[in-house]
């Protein structure tokens, strides 16, 4: 039964002691409900990223009896569309014109970073980021009411250099969007490249975001015969980008490694274009904790599909959310205690073990995954508690 697995779950995982925190401005009782802004993309390539994003958040909360520090919750969601011009009104909109408690987003590394502009100004509105993993959101740009759930640009290309070093390739050729995401997961990827006795890359391709169409740099790549490709695209494109490249590149020549977005939630819809595809993440399905299990289980359950790396994100946004709460017994007024309590926050779940970095990043495993018969499984850990260096972050 989903409700005796989740109850489980939870029990499970370790409680965020409320000790000696005493409600002020807060009237034992009140019955208000907690406002939850989502930010996120329900169209375009990443679509698909926000719907599981926001079911791994909701069915966290539904199974800690819906409701926020002992208040019901009202959601409020926002398109943003990937979009990072409408970033600072789609923001705005939420904090200032719907007074949310809490923002949940988002996925585009360029619309996050617009949300902290926003932010800055809004003190007693915390934003949780459950995907985009630009590397300033916990460096310069951060802030004490903004925290991240999932992982730093840095954190999942860094945690692949060493891998390629070490199984010898020397030509690699490099390949992603042209925006901060990919700029920065080849950058870390080329730290730990060459941190790993690894050299220059032999060249560095880039397609325009959200472009899908990768012919030319896939003709580029042929007439290169590099030694090994690093990429990085997601959602929808990363789908077609599997299909192409298994199409016009030998892969027992060239083989395809990556951050491990390029296989989440795509293995279904890409097929045999996918199987022995390299990469390094911060989750995968097939990892055997009772915790992952139980996730997995229920999320096919109550979602109706396949869990990835985003609904576990999601999920972990929700657990963070609760703890907070429950520690503040539902003060939302309390800012200074639910920000203590998300700093203390050490999580058990579908991921593994992690907790908050300083300047309010998951330190946690890499692991090293291939992929076989449909699944991204699991060949060991590539970096244990990885930890973004945070430079630059004064908090
Ligand atoms: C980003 O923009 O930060 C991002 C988007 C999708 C997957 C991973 C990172």
């Amino acid at each position: 039964m989903i409700a005796t697995s989740r109850r489980r779950f939870l029990a499970g995982a370790a409680a965020v002691t409320a000790a000696g925190f005493v409600p002020t401005r807060f009237a034992i009782g009140n019955q208000a409900p907690v406002k939850v802004g989502l930010m996120l993309p329900y169209t375009g390539v990443y679509a698909q990223l926000g719907e599981n994003i926001t079911s791994g958040l909701t069915m966290s909360l539904v199974g800690h009896g819906n409701r926020l520090g002992g208040r019901p919750i009202e959601y409020v969601k926002v398109d943003d569309e990937s979009n990072p011009a409408k970033g600072v009104d789609n923001a705005t909109k939420l904090v200032k014109g719907k007074e949310v408690d809490f923002v949940v987003g988002t996925v585009h590394s360029g619309v996050a970073m617009a949300m902290t502009k926003v932010m800055a100004k809004s003190p007693k509105a915390i934003m949780l980021c459950p995907n985009a993993g630009a590397n300033a959101l916990t460096r310069e740009a951060c802030l004490p009411n903004v925290f991240r759930t999932s992982f730093s640009n840095w954190q999942t290309g860094y945690s692949m250099g060493p891998v390629i070093a070490q199984r010898g390739h020397k030509r690699v050729v490099t390949l992603t969007w042209n925006y901060a995401a990919g700029q920065e997961m080849v950058s870390a990827f080329l730290d730990g490249f060459k941190a790993a006795g690894g050299g220059e890359p032999a060249e560095q391709l880039w397609v325009d975001f959200p472009d899908s169409e990768f012919q030319p740099v896939l003709t580029r790549i042929a007439a290169l015969k590099p030694d090994a490709v690093f990429a990085f695209f997601s959602g929808s494109a990363a789908v077609k980008f599997l299909k192409d490249y298994d199409a016009a590149i030998d892969r027992t020549q060239i083989p395809l490694y990556g951050t491990g977005f390029l296989t989440e939630g795509v293995l279904a819809a890409v097929g045999k274009a996918a199987e022995g595809i390299v990469t390094t993440m911060h989750w995968a399905e097939t990892l055997k904790s009772s915790e992952n299990i139980l996730f997995m289980g229920d999320f096919r359950k109550v979602a109706g599909r396949v869990a990835d790396v985003f609904a576990v994100q999601g999920w972990d946004t929700g657990t963070l959310l609760y703890r907070a709460m429950d520690a503040v017994k539902g003060d939302t007024g309390a800012t200074q205690a639910i920000i203590k309590a998300m700093e203390d926050a050490e999580v058990t779940g579908p991921r593994g073990v992690w907790r908050m970095s300083r300047n309010h990043n998951p330190i946690q495993d890499f692991y090293l995954r291939r992929v076989e018969k449909g699944q991204n499984l699991v060949e060991g850990v590539a970096v244990a508690q990885l930890e973004d260096p945070g430079t630059g972050c004064k908090m």
